[in-house]
């Protein structure tokens, strides 16, 4: 059992409507598509994506959607917050011509994943959706790497029209890529494996509730084939989610009752 390592919150900054970005003065040696338990004192412990990364430091960001990341969102540099991991998968980089399709914070994995691939000489692409304009993250830090930046809305305030699978399924019209990265909410990550089935290879990152984080309680198991998300997970290949019965039917909520998606 590893007990949480406290780390103290050097800043907090904002990223978009109700998401922050929180970085920490701590060497984490984090994979890109890896995750910590957070422990919050007092409250409770989730699982969050590592987003930025250097030897010095590095930053989770956080959607405020309830009691916890709403605590969460809202601690102050010297705040202290428990850390477990890094724990799960990390994504497997492999080809040259690279596409990221994020959505929401899960677009903070995949920065972090870019900032790898560049320095590998990689090409990328970088797909970021959201409802609208004012919820779209990280398009300046993704820009500022060096990706070829497409972004989607639903209401069009900014960008193409639509959904980021739209805007995947164009470039895998009109280009040849090698491999196709998401991370984002469950229906953009089933139609992400969906588009890509039998095309191009992809990786997608899920998400489970989570007690452990890794491997011993079984509460992150998915439906039927029974892996646990958050060691053979969060990130699997394309071809795995697909199997993966309940994505964007239901997931388990604390107490392992079934809640409809
Ligand atoms: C591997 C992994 C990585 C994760 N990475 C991040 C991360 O980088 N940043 C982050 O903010 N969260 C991340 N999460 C989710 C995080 O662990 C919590 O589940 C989330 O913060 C909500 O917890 P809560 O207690 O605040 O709200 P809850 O009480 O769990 O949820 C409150 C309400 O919000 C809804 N809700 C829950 N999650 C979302 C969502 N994502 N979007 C919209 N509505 C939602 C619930 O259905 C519920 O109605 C990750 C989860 C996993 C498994
Ligand atoms: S959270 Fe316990 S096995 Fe995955």
């Amino acid at each position: 059992m590893e007990y949480p390592k406290m780390v103290t919150v050097d800043r907090v900054e904002d990223e978009a409507a109700g998401i922050k970005n929180i970085f920490f003065k701590h060497d984490l040696q984090a994979k890109p598509g890896q995750f910590v338990m957070a422990w919050l004192p007092d409250m409770d412990e989730k699982p969050f994506a590592v987003g930025f990364q250097t030897a010095e430091e590095f930053g989770l960001t956080v959607s405020a959607v309830g009691p916890f990341s709403n605590t969460f969102s809202q601690v102050k540099p010297g705040d202290r917050v428990g850390i477990r991991g890094p724990y799960g998968t990390g994504y497997k980089l492999e080809g040259k011509k690279l596409v990221m399709v994020g959505g929401g914070y899960g677009t903070a994995s995949l920065a972090l994943l870019a900032d790898h691939a560049l320095q590998q000489g990689c090409e990328i692409t970088f797909i970021v959706g959201a409802r609208s304009k004012d919820l779209l993250v990280y398009t300046e830090r993704i820009k500022q790497m060096g990706c070829t930046l497409i972004t989607t809305t639903n209401d069009g305030s900014e960008g193409m029209q639509g959904f980021t699978t739209d805007a995947l399924e164009k470039l895998l019209s009109e280009q040849t890529v090698d491999k196709v990265f998401s991370c984002g909410p469950e229906k953009m990550l089933l139609k992400v494996a969906e588009v890509c089935n039998g095309k191009v290879s992809c990786e997608v990152s899920l998400e489970r509730y989570m007690k452990c984080g890794f491997g011993i309680c079984g509460h992150c198991c998915v439906d039927p084939i029974g892996i646990r998300l958050c060691v053979e997970g969060p990130v699997v290949p394309g071809e795995t989610a697909l199997k993966i019965t309940e994505l964007g039917n239901y997931h388990r909520v604390q107490s392992s009752r079934k809640e409809t998606l």
